[in-house]
């Protein structure tokens, strides 16, 4: 049977940028595949190159950046060979994003309305105006605003308002893959929550794929089917969620983030964080870069790289699975 097209595919890609120091390595050989109707999660700590992946797949990277190894193909198409006119139509109509602090970068002199229908008249130049503002209502509708608000400035909303107002601007020409990078992250948890069930309601019916960008480990596990757990620009671990629930058989990292959940016991909350700090992305550590921080690590995890090693459906990048924990998987 042929193998249906990924939506977004990644290959090997890694990405650089240029700084005083050095080059800064925030996204290191990774690759990934997102299919029609899925929602994957990809979590890691701040400065773990999540947003520079975003970047780079809508590629939309910073000046001092470049993508330096790799391929990134969204609907079969390499976005990076794209010249500027095919990338213009490109973007927002098979690709978008929700950036981070995006509700924060709403233009503060157009009303929500104007914003909106910038989209839809940028790419459909023959679109009425009528027409432009009918869609604009029933986009409000979908994600859940009365469209008197269409004549609101941001300033007028709430941040909660303000983030589902990016997310219809994101989804207005029905993208197959959205990127949302910590869309819920500024607000409050019971806002958090409304927004996530949106997300899903409206992934449900639209079914795009979704790149679901955060560092909150539950939350991702819960929203995602498929996981990638960023550390220093690598994709570590690739799981379905589902086997988040438990500790064993991952990579150690994976496993500091899981113990790092908070677990309600009828007695006491127990949380174990992962000591030490992520690494420098100018000069990483020598053969795996969580060497430093890993309790298991060996004299080989400190010169050799490891390579991935697929324990159930998770692929996981560790030296640990082909000796000291093959024998326990196997016994
Ligand atoms: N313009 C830039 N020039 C140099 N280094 C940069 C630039 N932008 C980001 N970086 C570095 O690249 C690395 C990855 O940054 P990135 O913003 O992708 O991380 P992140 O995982 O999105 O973090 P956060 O969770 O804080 O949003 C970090 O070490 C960051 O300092
Ligand atoms: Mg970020």
């Amino acid at each position: 049977m042929e193998e249906k097209q990924p939506v977004l595919e990644l290959e090997n890609v890694s990405v650089g940028y240029d700084s005083t120091a050095g080059m800064v390595q925030a996204v290191n050989d990774v690759s990934l595949k997102i299919y029609e109707n899925t929602i994957v999660g990809l979590i890691g700590e701040s400065g773990s190159g999540k947003s520079t992946l975003g970047n780079a797949i809508m590629h939309l990277l910073k000046n001092n950046a470049v993508l330096t190894n790799g391929t990134i193909k969204v609907m079969g198409k390499e976005v990076h060979s794209m010249n500027k006119n095919e990338l213009r139509k490109f973007r927002w109509s098979q690709m978008s994003m929700v950036f981070q602090s995006a509700m924060n970068a709403l233009n503060p002199v157009l009303t929500i309305e104007a914003q909106i229908l910038d989209v839809y008249r940028s790419h459909y130049k023959n679109m009425s105006k009528k027409e432009a503002r009918a869609r604009a209502r029933e986009l409000m509708e979908i994600v859940s605003i009365d469209p008197t608000h269409l004549n609101s400035y941001p300033h007028e909303l709430s941040g909660g308002m303000r983030q589902r107002v990016v997310i219809a601007i994101a989804i207005a020409l029905d993208p197959k893959l959205v990127i949302m990078d910590e869309p819920t992250t500024a607000l409050d948890v019971v806002v958090q929550r409304s927004i996530l069930d949106k997300i899903k309601q409206i992934q449900k019916v639209k079914k795009f794929a979704i790149l679901f960008i955060s560092h909150d480990f539950s939350l991702v596990s819960e929203l995602a089917s498929k996981v990638a757990i960023m550390y220093a620009g690598r994709f570590i671990e690739v799981t379905d969620s589902k086997s988040l629930s438990h500790t064993d058989q991952h990579h150690p990292y994976t496993e500091g983030l899981i113990n790092a959940i908070p677990h309600l016991t009828a007695e006491e909350v127990t949380i174990t964080g992962i000591p030490g700090n992520p690494p420098n992305l100018v000069d990483l550590p020598s053969g795996c870069a969580y060497h430093p921080r890993c309790q298991f690590a060996t004299e080989r995890c400190k010169t050799e790289r490891p390579v991935v090693h697929q324990i159930d459906n998770r692929d996981v990048e560790c030296h640990l699975y082909d000796a000291v924990r093959k024998e326990v998987l196997e016994s």
